[in-house]
């Protein structure tokens, strides 16, 4: 069978019911209408694929049923709806023309999500893998996709579709024939990620880190690290966990882990005696050179990202490409290929309108950033001290959902950098002003609420030589001055 899902197979693991817009469907016509074939799964009208099956979803601001209409218009082939919803309504009368669009009535439309998730993970053959973590999940499942993908055909979450929604969508158009499924999984809260992971059953899980992101909504670090071992809960029997084993918090996974019954309790990092271990690593400013031994198997080879925390990653991954029975050198060798993921430390060369030789390093982390990820970007940026670069310019946003302890993460920050080679800073945001406060007098760059409002400033102190790192949570929107800088200098 060619198609993702067929409308009957989508309607039985929803158990909903099938109308046909402007027509009653009757005898030989239902097994007609049940065998129309589904290429793709969405629940943004938007972005419609052709053949698509629409999932009409109560969103917090906007409710998805407004936006059937579009949908069949986009050339979706099905809409899954609530049992209520009246086509009519929901739009206006604009006198386009849906007859012939297949309806599929449920009681709820996100639980039907979830069945059409379930009912994928069922249906599915292949190696499933879950990475989670307090940082590093997508760049770590971006490198799980390209590895398992030298081995056959591989299905992985787009961006971070890690939460309630991202990863019930992402089972949901994980192809039939799919060999190797790998599913980022997310978490805000104590008691989100059992029940992915349930819906997941993966054969092996992947903690990359436990810190304090999103600790707002935690008491403290360990009970982080108990979140995140709710990835244990769905484990398929006999499956595998792997575990960062220079982590303040591995013993704890580890004990999580055995009281979860998991079988097959794995480590990964720099300590001897772990399963997947960093034998010698040469970290670059532009790639890193790696020996490690993977499971008693010693293997050489090269990351084209920088940083020793991005490499510590990959040897997680290398270790899961073993545990679903991989070549882990053939595997290793894409990983010299692979690229960041935008705003995860990408890098851009401008060039500064009055002189085309000049040289400028741009140093994407706009993505993201809490404690540990600043720390470890900040630290890079030193370190490109006995680069061919001169000055080293950080451009900080603020660090969102840390809650009573924003504050002191924020202001740790200005003794870090004072400590650094790093030779000017610019900020934007509330948190961020108290670190900037708190910062050397010749480190000061410019302050502003607001990001965009660092833009004109950081462009008067260009000079050719410098190298910046713009990073912050991306509601900080740090993007907006990366931007601004590769537009004007590219
Ligand atoms: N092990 C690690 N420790 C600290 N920082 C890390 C680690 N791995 C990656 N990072 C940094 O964390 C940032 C975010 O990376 P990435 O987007 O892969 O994380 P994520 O866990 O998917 O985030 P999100 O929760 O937003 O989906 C990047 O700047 C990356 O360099
Ligand atoms: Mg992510």
């Amino acid at each position: 069978m060619d198609y993702l899902w067929t409308v009957g197979e989508v309607s039985e693991a929803v158990k909903g019911q099938i109308e046909v817009l402007g027509s009653e469907v009757i005898g030989s016509d239902v097994q007609g209408v049940e065998a129309s074939g589904i290429n793709s799964v969405s629940i943004d009208s938007r972005t419609l694929e052709e053949d698509a099956l629409y999932i009409a979803i109560q969103g917090v601001s906007q409710d998805g049923h407004a936006f059937v209409r579009s949908a069949f218009q986009a050339g979706a082939k099905a809409c899954l709806v609530s049992k209520d919803f009246e086509l009519d309504g929901s739009e206006g009368a604009d006198g386009s023309d849906c007859s012939g669009g297949i309806l599929i009535r449920v009681e709820d439309t996100f639980k039907a999500l979830q069945d059409l998730g379930a009912a994928s993970r069922k249906r599915c053959t292949g190696k499933i893998i879950a990475v989670t973590g307090s940082a590093g999940k997508t760049g770590t499942k971006e490198a799980l996709r390209v590895m398992f993908e030298k081995f056959g055909h591989t299905h992985a979450s787009v961006k971070s579709f890690n939460n309630h929604w991202g990863v019930p969508l992402t089972l949901a158009r994980m192809p039939r024939d799919c060999e190797f499924g790998i599913f980022e999984v997310g978490m805000n809260h104590a008691g989100e990620i059992s029940p992915l992971s349930k819906l997941i059953q993966p054969h092996v899980a992947l903690i990359t880190t436990v810190a304090p992101a999103h600790i707002g909504h935690f008491a403290n670090e360990e009970e982080i690290a108990d979140a995140k071992a709710e990835i244990f809960d769905g484990l398929m029997d006999g499956g595998a966990c792997l575990l960062p084993a220079d982590n303040r918090h591995f013993d704890r996974l580890k004990q999580a882990a055995l009281e979860a019954r998991v079988q097959n309790v794995y480590s990964f990092g720099k300590a001897s005696g772990v399963d997947v271990q960093l034998v010698t690593g040469e970290f670059g400013h532009e790639r890193s050179v790696i020996q490690a031994d993977c499971f008693g198997e010693v293997i050489d080879f090269s990351i084209s990202i920088p940083g020793e925390h991005i490499a510590l990653n990959f040897l997680g991954a290398l270790g899961c490409l073993k545990l679903a029975g991989c070549d882990v050198l053939q595997a290793a060798s894409v990983l010299s290929e692979l690229i960041a993921p935008p705003g995860r430390g990408v890098r851009h060369q401008l060039h500064l309108e009055s002189d085309v030789s000049s040289k400028v390093l741009l140093i994407d982390e706009s993505y993201n950033a809490n404690p540990p990820s600043m720390d470890i970007a900040l630290k890079n940026l030193s370190a490109l001290k006995d680069s061919t670069y001169c000055r080293r310019i950080a451009v900080l946003g603020d660090m969102l959902e840390l809650g009573a302890h924003s504050d002191y993460y924020h202001r740790e920050i200005a003794p870090l950098i004072a400590s650094l080679d790093v030779d000017l800073v610019f900020a934007s945001g509330e948190m961020m002003s108290h670190m900037f406060n708190e910062l050397p007098q010749d480190k000061k760059g410019a302050f502003a609420l607001n990001s965009k409002d660092l833009i004109k400033p950081i462009e008067e102190s260009l000079q050719s030589g410098d190298v910046v790192m713009i990073k912050g949570s991306l509601g900080s929107d740090m993007g907006s001055v990366v931007t601004a800088l590769c537009e004007k200098y590219k």
